[in-house]
């Protein structure tokens, strides 16, 4: 599979045929890609509590992402026009530096502990410490499936709490390797079993016991390089884009106002891909903003410098606890075809192209917004919204969104008098 040329022009029916065709996707899987078919209600029923149906998003595939030599399709869901095609963009681009290069830590999770009533801190911890084998080998009993399959409790940590409104208390995090599941069921499981013990040997009180979502264990990274010549666009230099790139980078880095835009930019990338292939993306963006907040001053999560030869750089790296088996990866059927059409080996394989996709997210808007802006190129697929929202429908939609953008006024108010006037 080659940069697939003209995919955006095709008709949407013959897109998700193309992508099934180039993936070996089953019928099955394509019919739950394409919207014929999908999560029934009725399956949705055994999701969560008192459904009354589903609801859908607007399932877009990335395309020309070359990831450590491999050629990816990628799917997102969101609702937001030029995320899709921004990655894309860029993701071509990257392709004349080599495309993404990436990596990942082992899938370890952190299980907290809180333990308090202790009548001694100090002593609890050190009690704790000593009897480190026999935890973790009980630990190990909890859950015999993930450990045959390689994943376990790794190790642990104990924290003390020195100053909190309720005194000192102890933390303890039990390191567990989930593997390729996104793994809270596991690690939850393991603390609320240790509990007894971990009270027995402290003599306090087990309080919370639940995963942390600062999976700071659990990181994936994206590197990419972008040639200078390949910057280039319009009136500007590749010099003035990557200059621009990396000055606006230098903005998120400095100042945590922009560092929240910046990371969102990002997230549009990774929430897109985590909620297509079912993950949770409300435990991602936790993780992801603690992270680029661990030194104490929120800051952008990437980075953007300038190698030896002048061209542009850029790295990610973030926590990225995503699974490939359970959970609704495997329940809902578009979340189970878009991992197919990834074709991803681990839940490590899929965390690092997430990242990727992130990292390319990020340079699309930077790219965007350091030299005409954001609005140009979001304002025309903006528009098309706009004329449906406006009453517009079939061949209308592209007619009154092109006489939006042509007019320079994208507004509800504005479409409907076009609509009418098209009508009329
Ligand atoms: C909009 O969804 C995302 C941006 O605001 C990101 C950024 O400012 O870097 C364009």
């Amino acid at each position: 599979m080659t940069r697939i040329s003209g995919f955006y022009n095709l008709p949407q029916p013959e897109r998700a045929r193309k992508v099934a065709e180039l993936t070996q996707l089953d019928p099955a899987s394509l019919a739950a890609l394409d919207g014929s078919a999908g999560l029934t209600a009725e399956q949705a029923d055994h999701m969560i509590e008192n459904v009354i149906g589903t609801h859908n998003l607007p399932l877009g595939v990335a395309v020309n992402f070359l990831v450590n030599g491999r050629e990816v399709l990628v799917p997102m869901a969101i609702e937001e026009p030029s995320v899709v095609a921004g990655a894309s963009f860029m993701a071509k681009l990257a392709r004349a530096g080599g495309g993404f290069h990436t990596s990942s830590s082992e899938p370890q999770m952190i299980g907290q502990m809180q333990i308090v009533d202790l009548v001694d801190v100090y002593s609890a911890r050190l009690a704790l410490l000593e009897q480190k084998s026999r935890i973790l080998e009980i630990a190990n009993g909890i859950d015999p499936i993930i450990v045959k399959l390689g994943g376990g409790a790794r190790d642990f940590e104990v924290r003390i709490i020195e100053d909190s409104p309720i005194g000192k208390f102890l933390v303890l995090h039990l390191i567990y390797d989930t593997r390729d599941a996104m793994g809270a069921n596991a690690i939850n499981t393991a603390t609320e079993k240790l509990s007894p013990l971990v009270e027995e040997i402290t003599g306090g009180r087990v309080h919370l016991r639940i995963l942390s979502n600062l999976a700071d264990r659990r990181t994936a990274r994206a590197r990419a390089t972008f040639l200078t010549s390949e910057l280039a666009f319009e009136g500007y230099t590749g010099e003035q884009v990557r200059d621009g790139i990396i000055a606006a980078w230098a903005f998120a880095a400095a100042d945590p106002y922009r560092a929240a835009t910046h990371n969102k930019g990002i997230m549009n990338g990774v929430d897109a891909v985590v909620l297509a292939t079912g993950n949770d993306w409300r435990a991602i963006e936790a993780g992801a903003h603690a992270y680029a907040a661990r030194s104490g001053r929120y800051t952008s999560l990437s980075t953007w410098r300038k190698d030896a030869q002048g061209n542009l750089v850029g790295t990610l790296e973030m926590p990225m606890a995503v699974g490939t088996v359970g959970g609704a990866t495997r329940v809902h059927p578009t979340a189970r075809a878009a991992l197919k059409l990834m074709q991803v080996q681990s839940a490590r394989e899929l965390a690092e192209i997430i990242t990727a996709v992130g990292l390319a997210q990020n340079v699309a808007a930077l790219r965007a917004l350091a030299t005409e802006g954001i609005q140009r190129g979001h304002m025309s697929l903006h528009a098309r919204q706009v004329a449906v929202a406006a009453g517009a429908v079939g061949n209308e939609i592209e007619a009154v969104a092109r006489q939006l953008v042509s007019d320079k006024t994208v507004r509800i108010d504005h479409a409907e008098q076009v609509l009418a006037r098209m009508r009329g």
